[in-house]
C-alpha cells in the first residue's frame, strides 16, 4: 500500500507542475485526453472556447481589424491588464473599466474620477482612430493625462490590440 500512496503523491505533484506549465505548452493529461481550461485560476479568462468565439467575431469588424492577429492582440493587452478590466460590470482599477467604451464619449464612464486633462478635453467618442493615437502615445494625444503608459509604437501590435478590445468590450460595429 505504501508504494501506491507514494504514486498518488507523485501524480498529484506532477499534475500541479503540469498546471503551472500550461501557459507555455498545454500538457496532455495522464490518459492522453486534451486538457481543458476548467482548472484555470483566472476567472476573467474563460478559456479556449471563449477565445474561439471571440476570434469568430473578428470577421465582422471593420477593416483593417478584421485581418488582425487576435492572439497577438490578447498578448498585447498584458500591457494594459494591470490597470483596466474589460468585462461588463467589472471594477475600475487604476484606470476605468473599458466595457462599452468604444463609441462612447471620452471620459464618460460613470463613477470613475478622470484627470482634468481628460475631463476638460474634447469629448470625442472613442473610435479606432482616436484609440490608435491614444495607445501610441497617451501623453501626446491628451497632455496631462494620468494614464501612465509610455505607448505602443508598433502599428501592427496596435491594430491587433484594438481588434482584441473590440471583441472583448461589447463593441457593436456600425
Ligand atoms: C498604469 C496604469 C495604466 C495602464 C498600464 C494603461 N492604462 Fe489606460 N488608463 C489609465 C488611467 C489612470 C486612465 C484615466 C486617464 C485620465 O483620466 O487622465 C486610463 C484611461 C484609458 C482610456 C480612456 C477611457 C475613457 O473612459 O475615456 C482608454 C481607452 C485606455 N486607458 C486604454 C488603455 C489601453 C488599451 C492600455 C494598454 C495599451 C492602457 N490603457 C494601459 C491607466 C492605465
Amino acid at each position: 500500500m505504501r508504494s501506491s500512496s507514494a504514486l498518488v503523491v507523485v501524480l498529484a505533484v506532477t499534475s500541479l507542475l503540469a498546471a503551472c506549465g500550461k501557459s507555455e505548452t498545454p500538457a496532455p493529461s495522464a490518459d492522453g485526453a486534451p486538457t481543458t481550461a476548467s482548472d484555470d485560476a483566472a476567472p476573467a479568462d474563460t478559456g479556449a472556447a471563449a477565445d474561439a468565439a471571440a476570434q469568430a467575431t473578428l470577421a465582422s469588424l471593420p477593416a483593417p481589424y478584421n485581418a488582425a492577429d487576435w492572439a497577438n492582440g490578447k498578448k498585447q493587452f498584458a500591457r494594459c491588464r494591470s490597470c483596466h478590466t474589460l468585462g461588463e460590470g467589472q471594477a475600475d482599477m487604476t484606470g476605468p473599466n473599458l466595457h462599452g467604451f468604444l463609441n462612447r464619449p471620452m471620459a464618460s464612464k460613470p463613477g470613475y474620477n478622470y484627470s482634468d486633462a481628460l475631463k476638460e478635453g474634447e469629448h470625442h467618442p472613442w473610435d479606432a482612430t482616436h484609440l490608435d493615437a491614444w495607445i501610441e502615445n497617451p501623453r501626446a494625444a491628451h497632455p496631462g493625462t494620468k494614464m501612465a503608459f509610455a505607448g505602443l509604437k508598433d502599428a501592427e501590435d496596435r491594430r491587433d490590440l484594438i481588434a482584441y478590445l473590440m471583441t472583448e468590450t461589447g463593441y457593436k460595429p456600425g
